[in-house]
């Protein structure tokens, strides 16, 4: 891995983090998850994966979807042509959909738009791709995009009936100036590896919450492999988390089923690591816990 990739801070950051036992008084929990008034059977999440078929193979976004929807989990979804949206929802996906900060913004309320029409679960942006390698603003795909003011996205939020989630968030300045905008909801997450050496999301979630103070839903995702990473985000704070690229692979392995069983397998494990610290249902994560790395 090059220097300062920050895959593999997240990764250790993670596995610094260590649980204790708490067995007395604990039962069989729940992983039932409520978001936004609807109800799935785990916080475990698709990340918003996108381009599905052309990285891996026609038919995998598709893959992607039944996986998540035999899961009965969330299903995230990024950069997508409208007519791919509207498919995954006649597949029964209770979606989110993560629009681009496109530099026409004209194309986001488009989208926005579109996504109402759908009756989508919410929609969101990803404020963490205006720029490209050298700074200068990006182009994805062909797609200028740019930076969002707080003055655009609080503009955005206003005009969308959909909840507006901000991904990408991880600092207290992104999180104060996207919660002023009126976002409901917000994505921890350096989107893969967008720059090096950035603070791994968990490692940034203490401050994100003292600002954010359970007013709107934290997701977490980077690095999310196992239900006993997801137990860990989840008892430090954050409401839910997606699984990106590990969902990739399963669907490499196992295109019919590989999703649905990656998802249920992670769901098991984060049911076993709550039924052992004694958190019963999602109401009840607790961070004390979390034991970090003696400094
Ligand atoms: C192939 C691919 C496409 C992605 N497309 C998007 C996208 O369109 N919008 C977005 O916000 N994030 C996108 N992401 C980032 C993921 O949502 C997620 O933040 C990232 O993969 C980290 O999660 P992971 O470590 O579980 O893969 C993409 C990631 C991958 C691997």
């Amino acid at each position: 891995m090059a220097t300062g990739n920050s895959d593999s801070f997240s990764r250790d950051y993670l596995d610094s983090l260590l649980i204790e036992t708490r067995y007395m008084n604990s039962d069989t929990p729940s992983t039932e998850f409520t978001l936004y008034g609807e109800t799935f059977a785990s916080p475990i999440m698709s990340a918003a994966l996108s381009h599905m078929d052309h990285f891996m193979f026609p038919g995998a976004a598709d893959s992607l979807v039944r996986g998540v929807v035999a899961a009965n989990a969330v299903f995230w979804y990024g950069m997508a042509p409208d007519e791919d949206i509207e498919r995954f929802a006649a597949m029964g996906a209770r979606i989110i959909e993560i629009i681009k900060p496109y530099a026409d913004r004209e194309r986001i309320y488009k989208k926005i738009e579109h996504a109402e029409k759908l009756g989508l679960l919410a929609v969101g942006i990803d404020i963490d791709h205006g720029f490209a390698e050298d700074g200068s603003p990006c182009i994805c795909f062909g797609d200028p995009l740019r930076t969002l003011t707080t003055a655009e996205l609080a503009d955005i939020c206003k005009a969308s009936k959909l909840p507006v989630i901000a991904k990408g968030v991880l600092s207290a300045y992104d999180a104060e100036e996207t919660l002023k905008a009126g976002v409901q909801g917000m994505v921890l997450s350096h989107h893969h590896n967008r720059i090096e050496f950035a603070i791994p999301p968990l490692q940034a979630l203490p401050n994100i919450i003292k600002v954010v103070k359970g007013s709107v839903p934290l997701f977490v995702d980077c690095m999310i492999q196992t239900g006993m990473d997801a137990f860990k985000a989840l008892a430090l704070g954050a409401t839910a988390v997606g699984i990106g690229r590990p969902l990739m692979a399963a669907i490499k392995n196992d295109p019919e089923n590989g999703v649905r069983d990656y998802l249920l397998k992670a769901n098991q494990q984060l049911a076993k690591a709550m039924a052992y610290t004694g958190c019963t249902d999602l109401s009840k994560m607790d961070p004390s816990v979390i034991h970090f790395p003696a400094r």
